[in-house]
């Protein structure tokens, strides 16, 4: 991907510009508060972590999806500073999530703001077997509940840590990523982190800003 220059206005796809019109100003989805006190050993979760591929119909709750959302990439301190460690702090991997089988959430597509811990309704209706075909097919993404889209947004990165910033940002969601398979191990969830998927066609299905490339697809359902 070609990097914007940090001093670009921001780029909005028209998919994106025409949904604000529509639907300003958005509606947020408070998520519950999230368990700080877990009750898995961390070494159990890393001894029993696997990347599962096969899900339940059964849907997530609301408390599991807040949870996943906050042990993923959740702030932790009243500075900012998050669950998943940032170069120089300065968080260019953002969260979007296509919540098509949570209880208590309408299925759509969602961006999730870490500092308020909600979801903010960008588009409605299940899109998961589009998805599915910009994954290479995988089957897995038409069986999740949940499926989170890492993106990176590169501007503010490109001022402070010119050309390396897209290594930077993939390292990020690599750490956001293990954080989330871990705490679904925690919870009895299945999970998968998947890379093989074609971030253009999901530019195209889903209303992500131009200028934020998709690295990193984090699934994850009852199984
Ligand atoms: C960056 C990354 C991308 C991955 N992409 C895919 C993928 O697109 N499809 C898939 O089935 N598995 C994917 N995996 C999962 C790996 O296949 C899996 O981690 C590996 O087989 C080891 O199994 P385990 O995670 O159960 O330990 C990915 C893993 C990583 C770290």
């Amino acid at each position: 991907m070609k990097l914007p220059s940090p001093n670009a206005q921001p780029l909005v796809s028209s998919a994106l510009r025409g949904l604000r019109a529509k639907s300003a100003p958005s509606v947020r989805t408070a998520l519950p508060a999230p368990s700080l006190e877990g009750t898995v050993p961390l070494e159990t979760c890393l001894r029993q972590r696997r990347s599962v591929r096969d899900y339940t119909e059964q849907p997530l709750s609301l408390q599991q999806a807040s949870q996943l959302l906050w042990a993923a990439m959740g702030a932790t301190n009243p500075a900012g500073l998050r669950t998943a460690p940032s170069a120089g702090a300065v968080f260019p991997v953002r969260a979007y999530v296509m919540a098509a089988n949570v209880e208590g959430l309408t299925a759509g597509f969602y961006s999730y703001d870490v500092d308020r811990h909600d979801l903010s309704l960008l588009a409605r209706g299940d899109k998961r077997r589009r998805l599915e075909k910009a994954a290479a097919d995988q089957q897995c993404v038409g069986q999740s509940a949940l499926l989170v889209v890492l993106t990176g947004y590169y501007r503010r990165l490109l001022r402070e840590f010119g050309e390396g910033s897209q290594r930077l940002a993939a390292m990020e969601a690599g750490h956001i990523g293990q954080n989330f398979s871990l705490q679904a191990t925690a919870l009895g969830l299945g999970s998968i982190g998947l890379g093989k998927f074609d971030p253009t066609s999901l530019k195209m299905l889903l209303p992500i800003p131009q200028d934020e490339e998709p690295l990193y697809l984090l699934l994850a359902g009852c199984v």
